[in-house]
């Protein structure tokens, strides 16, 4: 994502509530993927431009290409303290379980969101959900052994539908990996899925963020912002 996004003013005033609230002058935060956190972005670039002193840790190539745009200094995982990362989420559950993912990203922001010490995540009302399940579930694989990856989560889950995100051209992530998208239905106990995914050996990621998100912050379409409670 290059080019700006067309203007959706939820995402926006979340996006850019989330870096007047959480991100002090002097310090590296998380930069995560996405049409929202482009907001969050474009915030520090104002900031920057003032003259603030924040760098970044970029949880994607495309966010590094954001930030060397617009002269927001990047810095290494873990080279400096990160009191605070921001990203987008796919499907926020009420207790604040995520499904991350969509934009292919899901290893460096999970990197990036564990590393901080409080990880606000930013969105907009659809996708507030009770339970995760809706939005398939992004898992990052070593391509060699996608068939035996298939197998393993068809035989663990017989129900579900297993996709190639991008199909015979295959959506490559900055890892070098390809991602399947995965739909459980409705996923219940998302630290376990997570777990049991994980145990497969080939996968490297899944989008599932359980217990990990510190904030909820909303931004709706007449770009009031509230924190969301957990449940
Ligand atoms: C990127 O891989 C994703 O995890 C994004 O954070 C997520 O898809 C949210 O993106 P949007 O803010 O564009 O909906």
């Amino acid at each position: 994502m290059n080019e700006s996004p067309v203007v959706d003013i939820g995402k926006r005033a979340v996006g850019y509530a989330a870096v007047d609230d959480f991100v002090q002058d002097g310090t590296c935060i998380g930069l995560g993927t996405g049409t929202t956190v482009y907001w969050a972005i474009e915030r520090v670039a104002q900031r920057v431009a003032a003259g603030e002193r924040i760098a970044a840790v970029a949880t994607s190539e495309q966010t590094a290409s954001l930030c060397r745009r617009w002269n927001i200094p990047l810095v290494g995982l873990l080279e400096r303290e990160m009191p605070v990362a921001i990203d987008g989420a796919d499907e926020v559950a009420s207790d604040w379980a995520l499904i991350k993912g969509g934009g292919g990203a899901l290893f460096r922001e999970k990197a990036v969101a564990l590393v901080a010490e409080r990880f606000v995540v930013v969105v907009t009302p659809p996708k507030l959900v009770s339970v995760l399940g809706v939005f398939p579930l992004p898992v990052e694989i070593v391509p060699f052994a996608e068939p035996y990856v298939v197998r393993e989560i068809s035989r663990w889950n017989p129900n579900v539908e297993i996709t190639r995100r991008g199909g015979d051209m295959p959506f490559v992530s900055d890892n070098g990996n390809w991602i399947l998208d995965c739909h459980f239905g409705r996923i219940d106990e998302p630290g376990t899925l997570d777990l049991a995914l994980r145990a497969i050996h080939g996968v490297v990621a899944t989008g599932i963020f359980s217990s990990i998100a510190d904030v909820v912050m909303v931004g709706d379409e007449n770009g009031e912002v509230r924190a969301l409670p957990r449940i």
